[in-house]
């Protein structure tokens, strides 16, 4: 396996194109637009700047990950040669679906195609094309460069002999891949997300304020973050959405997502990427402030 597409030069898109390119696999990445391929370049030359300042990589490296990197706006130029795909475009079922579709026209009968997606499913989309057996799941996490974890997502038709390549090449990437089988969310938005969904709850019913939750979660559970100020970094809109998936997929009421959660997607307070969502972020500053609506006990 030598030629990789990344399909998405978005946050995801860029940081698996970084990880492979390093190990010295041929990446092409693929998006619709050329100015985020323009900036998944910046971003990734960035990352490699920082990983040679820390020692990590030498520049001769850096400049190999680089030239090891190129790009293309059409899946048909960009794909035909993959040995195997990763998908990671935007979340959304039907252009999922669409791109499967194409790609599984446009490559090679061997080539594996995979999907970074945080919630759907991957049995839906091993269903559109002609080749379930060699569709499957590789959950990278975020950041991708720093972030050991794969889960593997195999489908309901997905090989053994797919499961355990793509097994082996992401501990090529010196990551740690986990095996899941797919069911809606996986294992780690399965377990994330209910928590996150109970820490809102906990807001909401007034149990306790934003950063009573969140100190509780940091100092007594030793989590690097407190489960509200995760969502805010996730997304809301995210956080909601997965939810949904949970609760549709399951039919589980437990998964219902908390309707203070509803109301401030509805009211666009998505988090860090709309400056505003349990905290209130000002523009290029990590600084954290408590969004004013949620400083009390008396939240709502
Ligand atoms: N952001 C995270 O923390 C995270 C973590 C794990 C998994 N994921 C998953 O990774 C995937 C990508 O998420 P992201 O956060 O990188 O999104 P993003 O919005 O940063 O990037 C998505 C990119 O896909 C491109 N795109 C849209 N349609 C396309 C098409 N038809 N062909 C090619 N490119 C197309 C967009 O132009 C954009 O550059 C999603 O499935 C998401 O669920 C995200």
């Amino acid at each position: 396996m030598q030629n990789i597409t990344v399909i998405g030069a978005g946050t995801m898109g860029n940081g698996i194109a970084h990880v492979f390119a390093l190990k010295g696999f041929s990446v092409t990445i693929v998006d619709v637009s050329q100015s985020a391929l323009d900036k998944a370049i910046q971003t990734i030359t960035k990352n490699l700047d920082r990983q040679v300042a820390k020692g990590g990589i030498s520049e001769s490296d850096k400049n190999n990950t680089l030239k090891n990197i190129s790009t293309n706006t059409t899946i048909e130029q960009g794909a035909t040669n993959a040995d195997l795909v990763v998908e990671a475009a935007t979340e959304n079922i039907e252009l999922k679906l669409n791109i499967f579709k194409k790609l599984d026209e446009v490559c090679g009968a061997e080539t594996i195609l995979a999907s970074n997606t945080s919630s759907i499913s991957i049995t839906k989309i091993a269903s559109v094309t002609k080749r379930p057996d060699k569709i499957i799941g590789m959950h990278f996490m975020n950041p991708v460069p720093v972030m050991k974890l794969i889960e593997v997502i195999r489908g309901y038709s997905t090989s053994d002999i797919v499961t355990e390549t793509i097994m082996q090449l992401s501990r090529k990437l010196d990551k740690i891949p986990v095996e899941v089988n797919d069911y809606p969310g996986f294992v780690a938005n399965r377990i994330l997300m209910p928590m996150i969904n109970e820490a809102i709850y906990s807001l909401y019913e007034g149990v306790a304020g934003v950063e009573e939750i969140d100190t509780v979660m940091k100092l007594g559970m030793a989590h690097p973050m407190g489960p509200l100020q995760l969502a805010d970094f996730i997304g809301l809109d995210v956080c909601l959405s997965i939810l949904n998936v949970l609760h549709n997929g399951f039919g589980n009421p437990k998964y219902a997502p908390c309707p203070l959660l509803v109301n401030m997607v509805t009211a666009t307070n998505l988090g860090v990427k709309s400056g505003k969502g349990f905290y209130e972020y000002t523009a290029g500053s990590k600084e954290l402030v408590v969004a004013t609506r949620f400083r009390k006990k008396e939240l709502i």
